[in-house]
């Protein structure tokens, strides 16, 4: 790719997102806007991990994706919103005692550390069942099978066939030699799964023929395990302060990454293989898939 081109998606890329996270932040804060009883402080913990931090690389597929489809843009914000809400739920529960017992996220305390345990475990049963409000609500879309697709593939991807039963088998897989083929099924249901819905959501509310999502589903999928990849990258050798959490943690965990088998260079040739991999399924598309473009080199290039 010529650099003028790789210059101008990163500027799209950041002004996009830059617009996105704000207008993530506003529907947070007006979803969780605390009761006047008991619950108060309880919905300050929510605020707390969804609102300000992130990426926000998932909402950010939604958009990209939907922009292939010219599929309005509120509607779009809206799944991309419930998306974001499951992946805070699985960070505030990744990050208790009973996981990977860590003090820090998104450069601010866990949630268990700033609330307490009770309040973290219910901020994450609560953002998880207001991802499928939000999906089942009229606003999301006119058709009510479309929301009720939508609804179906986020359980799945959330479920124990995806990103739950991922994390289960991360956990199992500490202290254990995993093979490639394991540690790639791992690591695609425990990020995969929900990034490549981030990517089917999109063509779900376009009513996208199956036959035709070939290819959005196989961009989505190297998306997914070269994120990962970079993930593991910056716990083995990034810095804590950038990465805005702890590193360092998978290694003395003894758990099997892909830097575990690969090794550091090998696992950094591997991420930049699936992200052309990527960009090459996009190859019937114009400057509309720009975004998406832009977005599988950021999945790797970045220090958090
Ligand atoms: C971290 O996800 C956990 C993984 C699934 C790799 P992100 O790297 O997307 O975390 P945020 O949303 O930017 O904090
Ligand atoms: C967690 O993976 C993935 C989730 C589904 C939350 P990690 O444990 O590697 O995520 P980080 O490194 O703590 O963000
Ligand atoms: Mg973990
Ligand atoms: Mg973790
Ligand atoms: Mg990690």
């Amino acid at each position: 790719m010529p650099v003028e081109t790789i210059d101008r998606l990163a500027h799209e890329l950041e002004a996009e997102a830059k617009t996105l996270s704000a207008d993530i932040d506003r529907f947070f804060a007006q979803l969780l806007a605390p009761p006047g009883d008991s619950r108060a402080l309880f919905y300050e913990a929510m605020r707390h991990a969804a609102i300000g931090g992130g990426k926000r690389l998932r909402p950010l597929l939604t958009m990209a994706a939907s922009r292939l489809f010219a599929i309005d843009r509120e509607r779009a914000l809206r799944v991309g919103c419930a998306i974001e809400a499951i992946h805070v739920y699985s960070l505030i529960h990744d990050d208790l005692p009973c996981m990977d017992d860590a003090e820090l996220r998104r450069g601010k305390a866990t949630v268990h550390k700033a609330f307490g345990e009770a309040a973290a475990v219910l901020a994450g049963d609560s953002l998880h069942a207001l991802a499928f409000e939000i999906l089942a609500h009229r606003a999301t879309h006119d058709d009510p099978w479309v929301r009720s697709d939508l609804v179906l593939e986020l359980a799945r991807a959330a479920g124990p066939n995806g990103m739950a039963g991922g994390q289960m088998m991360d956990l199992a897989a500490e202290g254990q030699e995993l093979d490639l083929a394991s540690i790639t099924r791992l690591q695609q249901l425990k990020t995969g799964a929900l990034i490549e819905y981030s990517v089917e959501a999109a063509c779900i509310m376009n009513k996208t023929p199956p036959d035709a999502r070939t290819p959005y589903r196989g961009y989505a999928r190297n998306i997914g395990l070269a994120f990962q990849i970079a993930d593991d990258l910056i716990d083995h050798s990034g810095d804590e302060a950038a990465a805005g959490k702890p590193t360092g943690r998978d290694a003395n965990a003894g758990k099997a990454t892909f830097v575990s088998l690969l090794g550091e260079e090998r696992a950094r040739q591997q991420a930049d293989y699936l992200v052309n991999q990527a960009i090459e399924h996009l190859s019937g598309h114009g400057r509309e898939a720009d975004l998406l473009r832009a977005i599988a080199r950021f999945a790797i290039e970045r220090d958090h």
